[in-house]
């Protein structure tokens, strides 16, 4: 049993391997209540992984995690009723409207007035106009945003967004990030896996390089690019980005 919450989520030594393959070698992290935590890794690095143990869907074979004071092996039922996961392969059902997509959610879940919590979903994810047109006619980002509306439908004090914005275009995506900052600004702690150095760099509190298997580096931006002295460019002091410091870390460790 948990007895107190110091983190929202709370990741000790967690190991896994498909088959004889280790895909997570000891991976630690905490994520503070209400922030934004972006787990950023190339393609492969074991993000989904990460994510699918943290919501119940992948057992770990090593270490520990809790989600909102609830252990993911022995409280699985209380972690998936704190939670979401929204994924890259959007739930939403193509033949209905946005709003009656977040209906049937809301009535899946039990919710009272499944009406206006559509609505309310709509207008907060920039979607009131669209509502009643089939989910078939939006765009990539539309269908994201709805995704993620329907996700928190009935307020789980936790997200996970597993690579919210692989395969949209820049606009669409910035429609996105901006969806995940309200999140945030209204409780909700978020876990974000990107391969997208801009997307940490835009909307994570802390940020987290999962490469080998492990965290290699867990800070804030700030003190990400601290790692790595300013460059001299003809005197003028030039800091650098987050790409500078994922590219020196990760190239760094394989030659290690
Ligand atoms: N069910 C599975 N069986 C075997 N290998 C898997 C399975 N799921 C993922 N992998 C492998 O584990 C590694 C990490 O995958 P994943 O967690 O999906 O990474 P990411 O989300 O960072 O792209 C990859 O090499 C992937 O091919
Ligand atoms: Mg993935």
């Amino acid at each position: 049993m948990t007895t107190e919450v110091t983190s929202e989520v709370s990741v000790a030594g967690l190991e896994k391997s498909y088959g004889d393959l280790p895909v997570l070698r000891g991976v630690d992290f905490e994520i503070p209540a209400g922030t934004i935590f972006a787990l950023l890794g190339s393609n492969g690095a074991g993000k989904t992984t990460v994510v699918r143990i943290l919501s119940t869907l992948l057992g770990a074979d090593a270490g520990r995690a809790v989600v909102h004071g609830f252990d993911v092996d022995s409280e699985a039922a209380q972690v998936r009723e704190s939670i979401s996961l929204t994924g890259q392969f959007a739930a939403v059902d193509d033949i209905l409207s946005g709003r009656e997509n977040l209906v049937l959610v809301a009535r899946l879940r039990r919710l009272k007035d499944p009406g206006s919590i559509a609505e309310d979903l709509l207008a907060r994810f920039a979607l009131t106009d669209a509502g009643d047109r089939r989910v078939a006619t939006y765009s990539g980002g539309m269908r994201r945003r709805l995704d993620i509306a329907m996700s928190i439908i009935g307020n789980p004090p936790v997200v996970f967004l597993d690579e919210p914005t692989t395969g949209l275009d820049p606009e669409r995506r910035i429609e996105v990030w901006k969806t995940v900052e309200k999140l945030a600004d209204q409780g909700t702690t978020v876990l974000l896996t990107t391969q997208y150095l801009e997307e940490a760099e835009a909307l994570a509190d802390r940020i987290a390089i999962l490469h080998q298997g492990r965290i290699i580096v867990n800070g804030t931006l700030e003190e990400l690019k601290r790692l790595l002295p300013p460059v001299e460019v003809e005197y003028v002091e030039k800091q650098p980005s987050l790409e500078d410091v994922f590219l020196a870390l990760v190239t760094g460790e394989e030659q290690a």
